[in-house]
């Protein structure tokens, strides 16, 4: 077979139906419920982009920053749209990745599943590296001591040695997985709670103080300033795919894996927008740091009270957040991996389930030191936009793979159509390329470095031990 060929193969989507469920030694359990898998999105979406990334995006475009957050959830809502029609239409754990096997070739596949990785395994690292600062001011408040920088921040940052704060939570996270898919899932309901209480809260004591004059100007940047901080806060939205890779292990995933993916894009939004408009009414535009990655909603709710207590409650609030976030995309990434390793992409030690705990164990392991490792030592902060860049990738696929089924496939069943055919998709797709336009040429560089590394990893691994094309011979 002519390599073209081999490369833009695609797996029969009654294939990829068919064995899902499965790896070697065990099979995975069927335990999540909609309001579960709901909360798990929430869980992986609702984290430091809203404590902290809404505070660095304000100087770019003054209190239309409200308007960025609503513009960053309609590129998010189109692709979200696609994401809930193929995760119907191919219920299993590979989410993106499966869905462009399905539709696109092998190829494209390993592109997305490589894309997915700095969605998931990437923004995990970045994500838990901030955490240490949010622990610290935490603990700033609630008792006048701080823990030492050597060990909550990372080398080549001040005064960082080993980020052992990064290594904790990615460790916690491990512990949690790998009592299983549904304790993972009620720990995270809790959490999830905890979260959005806390962001109510934070909206309650900011309306507090809120003066409309902080409102006007209302864009000092003009529409430009807007979309440089909608590309910004489009990292916010993150996570709303999340549900999708837990096809394998929804009750109901036809069903449920489409209303999740919606009904979690619908609450994160909501409460971004409150929060935005809570927090540009409370405190003047030109007062925000571009520079600060402390939690500035603390701060802020410190602010409109007039005590410290409030910035407490909000930090605690940051932490839990970020523990979250951690558990549920660190989940996302094991699944992925699961399924690439059922297609032979990567190595097989991925699909093996432990017979007793149905739980990929090895993989979780292997996935818990990567993320460790990079955390640990990696100083992340500015890693935000390459996880985005990724992302937009991953999504744009997803859009393209929407279009790609239903000229291919009409008649497959479908639980749940894209409305608005087949203009949502296309504008799915162009609205990622734009907010990809809008992202830093050094951010792009690191993309393409990051894709010929993964391109090298598929010619010299994946094509030769992928199983369709072993099919073939
Ligand atoms: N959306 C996730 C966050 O904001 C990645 O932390």
């Amino acid at each position: 077979m002519a390599l073209a060929q081999r490369l833009l193969r695609t797996k029969p989507t009654e294939r990829i139906v068919a064995e899902g469920g499965r790896g070697e030694g065990g099979e995975l359990r069927r335990t999540m419920s909609l309001w579960q898998l709901t909360l798990f999105s929430v869980g992986a979406t609702l984290g430091t982009g809203i404590f902290v990334i809404l505070g660095q995006a304000v100087p770019k475009a003054g209190p239309a920053v409200v308007v960025s957050f609503v513009l960053a959830a309609f590129t998010a809502l189109l692709s979200a749209l696609s994401y809930a029609e193929l995760a119907g239409t191919i219920p299993v754990s590979g989410s993106s990745y499966s869905y462009a096997y399905a539709t696109l070739g092998e190829l494209v596949a390993w592109v997305c599943g490589w894309c997915l990785m700095l969605e998931y395994a990437v923004s995990v690292a970045a994500v838990s590296v901030g955490w240490g600062e949010y622990l610290n001011s935490f603990l700033r408040s609630l008792a006048g001591f701080t823990l030492p920088d050597a060990i909550t921040r990372s080398p080549g940052q001040d005064g960082g040695v080993v980020n052992v704060t990064a290594i904790l939570i990615v460790l916690l996270a491990t512990w949690l997985l790998l009592h299983g898919a549904s304790e993972s899932a009620r720990a995270n309901a809790v959490f999830v709670l905890i979260k959005i209480a806390v962001l109510l809260f934070f909206c309650a004591v900011a309306f507090t103080a809120f003066r409309s004059g902080n409102l006007a100007p209302l864009a000092p940047m003009g529409v430009a300033g807007i979309t440089a901080a909608a590309s910004q806060v489009f990292f916010s939205y993150i996570g709303f795919d999340a549900a999708s890779t837990a096809g394998e292990e929804a009750k109901n995933p036809r069903r449920d894996l489409p209303l999740a993916i919606v009904f979690s894009l619908a609450i994160v939004t909501l409460v971004y927008v409150l929060v935005a408009l809570a927090a540009v009414g409370a405190m003047p535009w030109t007062e925000f740091d571009p520079d600060s990655t402390e939690a500035s909603l603390a701060y802020i709710a410190d602010l409109a009270m007039g005590a410290t207590w409030p910035g407490l409650i909000v930090s605690f609030g940051a932490v839990i957040a970020i523990a979250s976030v951690v558990l549920t995309v660190m989940y996302g990434q094991t699944r992925i991996l699961f399924a690439m390793s059922r297609d032979g992409l990567i190595p097989r030690v991925f699909q093996k389930v432990d017979p007793r705990r149905q739980v990929p164990v090895a993989n979780t392991f292997i996935v818990a030191l990567f993320i460790s490792v990079l955390a640990g030592l990696v100083p992340l902060g500015q890693l935000a936009e390459a996880t985005s860049i990724g992302t937009l990738f991953a999504f744009a696929i997803v859009n393209v793979g929407v279009l790609v089924l239903r000229y291919r496939s009409p008649e497959i069943p479908r639980s749940f159509r894209v409305p608005f055919f087949p203009v949502t998709p296309v504008l799915g797709a162009i609205f990622c390329l734009l907010v990809m336009a809008g992202l830093a040429g050094v951010t792009w560089l690191a993309f393409a470095l990051w894709m010929l590394v993964g391109l090298a990893c598929y010619f010299l691994y994946g094509y030769r031990h992928s199983r369709l094309n072993a099919e073939v011979g």
